[in-house]
């Protein structure tokens, strides 16, 4: 039996709390976030909300309520979202836009996450014609989860945004893993974010906090995002404890992610072999897939048998994140543990 540790590549969510971080949670200063008064969580909206170049920030639970939140101050129940036909909004909030905001949803399929330069112009019907529902928001993702972790160009973002503008409609940027396109790129937050009304950034994710997202926006949006939040339940009161993790994570663990990127291109060299294609990861995500996809659920659990844990990820693929809980160590066990998996 193997009595090593578990090398979790499941997600980037599955981190733990460093000791410092901890240290940090335990010593916050906190207030009642409801009556706006929790010191530590009002210096973490305010640094996000300068972060990302917006007037004002709202903490939230996680990124999916972020998301959600920003649709709903976005739109009027009844409008059109468009949407990239692999996004989270779309595939993993449980049709969210529709049962939280009455929207509709218009998917348009896009390359490595890229929405097409004419989504809108192909979808978007007269605003005169009282029989279509109007397309109020685009909802873009950088960097793209189900494309593994693609970084979605600056340039086609500004055309996208430019053109959506033009046309009197919104666009939020789900940017639960921005942090990893920044770092990247090389290209600051301020300059993804600007090509949006809104955007959703997480910290439980490649960050390594326990648990919270930001939203940022127009105080306007903000403000009605901050009523909603609380309408849904998602008001929190000493919640500076989690913020201080949050502010940790942002002073401590945002250029390291350059290390799990160079992790991940590692992984993925040692994973490529006969029967399977790797992309070449843009960032902490790498996705493999197999000439036989029947053989995903027994490579799983052959893995699984040897400490090593990955996800399924749609027919024949299957994704590993690299993160902050994760060494040199810990990739190179995952890679003899694939090679054997596939091969034996
Ligand atoms: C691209 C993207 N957006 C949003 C979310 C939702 O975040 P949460 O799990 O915090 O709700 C995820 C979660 O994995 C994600 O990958």
């Amino acid at each position: 039996m193997n009595t090593l540790p578990v090398v979790d590549l499941r997600s980037d969510t599955v981190t733990r709390p460093t000791a410092a971080m901890r240290r940090v949670i335990a010593e916050a200063v906190v207030g009642d976030d409801v009556f706006g008064d929790d010191p530590t969580v009002i210096e973490l909206e305010k640094r996000c909300a300068a972060i990302a170049g917006k007037e004002a920030a709202l903490f939230v639970a996680s990124g999916t309520m972020g998301n959600q939140l920003a649709v709903n101050a976005l739109t009027t129940p009844g409008d059109q979202v468009l949407l990239e036909s692999e996004s989270h909004i779309f595939l993993y909030e449980q049709g969210g836009i529709a049962a939280n905001s009455g929207c509709l949803a218009h998917v348009v399929p896009g390359s490595r996450g890229q929405l097409p330069a004419n989504a809108l112009g192909a979808a978007i019907r007269s605003a005169e014609d009282d029989h279509v529902a109007r397309i109020s928001l685009i909802c873009t993702e950088n960097t793209h989860n189900r494309a593994g972790g693609a970084i979605v160009p600056l340039e086609s973002l500004r055309a996208l945004a430019a053109d959506a503008h033009a046309r009197g409609v919104r666009v939020h940027l789900d940017g639960a893993r921005l942090w990893n396109a920044s770092v990247a790129s090389g290209v600051p937050i301020a300059d993804w974010t600007a090509t949006a009304d809104t955007a959703m950034l997480c910290f439980s994710k490649a960050l390594g906090a326990p648990v919270g997202s930001i939203l940022v926006g127009d105080a306007a949006t903000v403000r009605r995002a901050r009523r909603t939040r609380k309408r849904w339940g998602g008001g929190m009161r000493q919640v500076g404890i989690l913020a201080a993790a949050c502010l940790h994570a942002l002073d401590h663990h945002v250029e390291r992610l350059a290390i799990d990127h160079a992790r991940a291109r590692l992984l993925a060299a040692g994973m490529r072999m006969p029967g399977v294609s790797v992309i070449e990861p843009e960032t902490n995500i790498v996705i493999a897939t197999l000439a036989s996809p029947e053989a995903v659920p027994t490579v799983l659990e052959k893995l699984k048998a040897q400490g090593v844990w990955m996800v399924a990820f749609g027919p024949g693929r299957i994704r590993a994140i690299c993160h902050l809980d994760t060494n040199d160590e810990a990739i190179e066990r995952a890679m003899e543990a694939f090679q054997l998996a596939v091969t034996e």
